[in-house]
């Protein structure tokens, strides 16, 4: 059940009133309920109970300190794309060593820092990369952990932007090229195969195409295994669809079928959801500035945009958006767009309300990767955020100053032609 309902008329995060968190911490700001992250975090932990199992919550969908503590607490791992993601981690109360690092772009710095943080696994996404992995631990005298990125080639029917797991995309070695690349790892004396991993896309909302790359993952770890090269753990990916709009497989129904088809073997299920955990979580909240209805089309004209929440923009993506405090009045067709100098800043087009200017709306469905792919564009300060749990409120993210936005930047001394 969603923790944003209407009670007494005006839209909650579960006893919170979204009205009093605007009035507290004004708008823009990102409203994310404790309890909702809680229970899709619990929802893969429980199910997966009865076998080995990691679940490594994708960092990236949402990387405020508070929520990676929330998880952290619950026992997650983290899957981290980059140095900055694993310090903030660790900045929050995570462990490294349940911490996988994915990226096709990791540099030798970043290695260097992984390997003296002790995390659990590289993710390696290309021969070259695992040569200069194997040169920075040879060098640090530590042996890397390893596991493969196979790209199975498998279409996940997303949108093209988001899909991973095809020949033609950056992302993991094909099949082949794995199989090469497990024996270097296991002949260097400083590498360690421990793994095998895929991520083919994100809000998938079809198990199929997981289960075609798991076979495929799982025909190379049984060959591998006759080949004297056993492997610790099979780590399947985020990707996991959200109900924006269209309906989602259920987590429970997602890892009954995967676990069934891992069967008994002895291998530890790793999985690194990013938005099944966080997206319904979150909400932004945004106010009217000022109606311009016409012949043409109507437009509200609200304090959010897409430096803000770029998704509608970036993949014409759909979030539903609420009234908060709905009441009467003609209610019409409304694009809802953002001060940005752009045709392409929308939170949303054509949704039906009945507004007022200084009105309340929530752009649902925000949590992941939204504010983690917000900017200053614009000279726009990144919004307010703050958490939910039951009847309290904190704040857990300030609302940056403008003296913020241009702090490092300097005016060259001197003549400048
Ligand atoms: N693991 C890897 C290696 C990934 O690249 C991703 C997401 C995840 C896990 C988590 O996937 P999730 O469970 O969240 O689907 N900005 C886009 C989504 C980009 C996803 C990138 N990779 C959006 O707003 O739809």
């Amino acid at each position: 059940m969603s923790a944003f309902k209407h009670q007494q008329g005006s839209l909650h995060c579960e006893g919170v009133p979204l009205e009093a968190i605007a009035e507290a911490h004004g708008t823009p700001t990102y409203v994310y309920s404790r309890q909702t992250i809680e229970s899709a975090f619990l929802a893969y932990q429980n199910a997966l109970a009865d076998r080995p199992h990691l679940i490594c919550y994708a960092v990236k969908a949402n990387s405020n300190l508070a929520v990676l503590n929330v998880l952290a607490g619950l026992g997650a791992g983290f899957d981290v794309v980059s140095i900055g993601e694993l310090e903030r981690v660790i900045a929050a109360g995570g462990a490294a060593d349940k911490v996988v690092f994915s990226g096709v772009g990791k540099t030798k710095q970043e290695m260097l820092s992984a390997l003296e943080h002790g995390i659990r696994c590289f993710n390696v996404e290309s021969e070259s990369e695992l040569l200069t992995l194997a040169g920075v631990a040879a060098t640090c005298g530590k042996t890397a952990p390893v596991s493969m990125r196979v790209n199975p080639d498998v279409d996940a029917g997303t949108h093209p932007y988001i899909s991973t797991g095809l020949r033609e995309n950056k992302f993991g070695v094909d099949i082949e090229t794995a199989r090469r690349l497990y024996q270097v790892a296991h002949d260097h004396r400083a590498l360690e195969p421990v793994a095998i991993d895929c991520h083919i896309g994100s809000q998938i909302l079809d198990i199929a195409p997981f289960l075609e790359s798991l076979d495929c993952l799982l025909a190379l770890v049984d060959d591998l295994a006759v080949e004297g090269i056993t492997l610790r753990h099979l780590d399947i990916g985020g990707g996991l669809g959200v109900s924006y709009q269209e309906s989602a497989p259920a987590i429970e129904e997602y890892m009954s079928v995967l676990t069934a088809k891992l069967g008994s073997r002895d291998l530890e299920l790793v999985l690194e959801p990013g938005r099944s955990i966080v997206a319904l979580a979150g909400t932004l909240l945004t106010r009217v500035l000022y109606l311009k209805p016409s012949d043409a089309k109507n437009f509200a004209v609200v304090d959010a945009a897409m430096n803000d929440l770029l998704r509608p923009s970036l993949y014409d993506a759909w979030q539903d958006i609420q009234a908060v405090t709905p009441h009467e009045g003609e209610s019409r067709h409304w694009d809802i767009v953002g001060p940005i100098c752009e045709t392409g800043d929308f939170l949303g087009k054509d949704r039906r309300l009945a507004l007022s200017e200084g009105d309340l709306l929530a752009a649902m469905g925000a949590g992941a990767y939204g504010f983690a792919m917000a900017s200053n564009y614009n000279t726009r300060p990144r919004a307010a955020e703050v958490m939910v749990s039951g009847e309290s409120l904190h704040l857990v993210g300030q609302r940056e100053a403008l003296s913020d936005l241009w702090q490092r930047e300097r005016i060259p001394e001197g003549p400048t032609s």
